[in-house]
């Protein structure tokens, strides 16, 4: 059995982290915090009434690391790393669901979260955590850079295509739809329901965070620089993701070719389902589980891809189950099926 803590468990990755872990045949949960809400995991949370007697305290390192084999870290970017770099010095694995760790480079990663990175020993340690993608790395990392939501949807949607055929691109349109729960459990009046319930809005347009790190490794994919227009949106739903991602190519490709091509990229992977020619994925059919649906169309030289994902399951901590499967040599779906 392997012990395992939530830093952040009075969040939504946190609690969601804890009910896949519970039923999770490998692991047993030692420790939960938070930043300042303390009390029984019950009161917290009532959901779980009967199913746990864990407390919540504020975290504390010396008194955590002796509790745990591997932290998963569901705290706000620019906290994880403060928190981090002590757990692995007390040479914990660490699953992290936050950004500080996904960005390699630290100029890039002060100019879209506005701090100086404050744990630059350990960045280039990180692996990120797209199991479809960085399977073997994580297999022997210490600690993950558990993906963003929108990246997740987005590298997925366009990996096979970046890999294989990127000069064949001429550019990239990603239009990001995610449910209002992807903006975490805090209070921001943008956010409460009747701001946001029967309303549809574009925010941070060409100026999202997560642009940086989708660019970043569909570069690493394709071995040059990617640039792409990212564009997200709130809608007025709880869970999901859907992207629709525009892709304008030099020369036309068949819908065969593409279907193929994905189809075979994706072959050996459980958790990315390549929708058949004409069909196109919804955030309904991936609630509550940790797949990512990917359909297309295309027509001349337009090719339209989408994805949906679920954003607090292979957004945040389904993805971040996969990955401590793989880290701990556990099979790598256990949990999340
Ligand atoms: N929501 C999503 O769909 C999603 C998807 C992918 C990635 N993520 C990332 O995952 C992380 C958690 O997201 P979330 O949506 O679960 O956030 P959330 O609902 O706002 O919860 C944040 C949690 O972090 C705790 N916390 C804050 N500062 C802390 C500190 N200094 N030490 C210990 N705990 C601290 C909070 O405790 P208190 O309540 O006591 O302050 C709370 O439990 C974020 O980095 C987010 O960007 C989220």
């Amino acid at each position: 059995m392997l012990n395992v803590g939530i830093i952040g468990i009075s969040g939504y990755s946190g609690k969601l982290l804890l009910k896949i872990l519970l039923n999770h045949k490998d692991v047993r949960v030692t420790h939960v915090s938070a930043g300042t809400t303390t009390g029984k995991v019950s009161d917290i949370h009532p959901e779980f009434a009967g199913k746990t007697r864990l407390v919540c305290e504020k975290f504390n390192l010396s008194k955590a690391k002796n509790l745990c084999d591997l932290f998963f870290v569901a705290v706000p970017h620019t906290k994880s790393m403060s928190i981090t770099p002590g757990l692995l010095k007390a040479k914990k694995m660490v699953v992290d669901l936050s950004a500080d760790y996904r960005l390699k480079n630290s100029s890039v990663y002060k100019k879209w979260y506005g701090v100086a990175h404050k744990d630059k020993k350990n960045l280039p340690k990180s692996v990120y955590g797209l199991p479809e993608l960085y399977r073997e790395e994580i297999k022997k990392a210490k600690l993950v850079a558990n993906p963003g939501c929108y990246p997740t949807a987005a590298i997925l949607a366009l990996a096979p295509l970046m890999a294989t055929h990127s000069k064949k691109i001429a550019s990239i349109i990603i239009d990001a739809k995610s449910g209002v729960s992807g903006a975490g459990r805090k209070t921001v009046l943008s956010l409460i329901y009747s701001e946001a319930n029967e309303n549809l809005k574009a925010y941070k347009a060409l100026c999202h965070q997560h642009a940086p790190e989708i660019c970043a490794y569909l570069s690493r994919l394709s071995g040059k620089k990617v640039d792409i227009t990212f564009v997200p949106h709130l809608i007025p739903m709880n869970y999901g993701i859907l992207e629709t991602v525009y892709i304008q190519l030099k020369s036309p490709m068949t819908a065969q070719k593409i279907y193929s091509l994905y189809q075979k990229f994706y072959k050996t992977e459980e958790f990315v389902r390549i929708l058949k020619p004409g069909c196109q994925p919804e955030t309904k059919n991936v609630t509550g589980t940790n797949y990512c649906d990917i359909g297309f169309a295309v027509k001349n030289n337009m090719l339209v891809i989408t994805s949906a994902i679920d954003n607090l399951m292979k957004g945040a901590s389904g993805q971040a189950v996969q990955n401590m499967n793989l880290m701990c040599g556990f099979k790598e779906n256990t949990g999340l099926l």
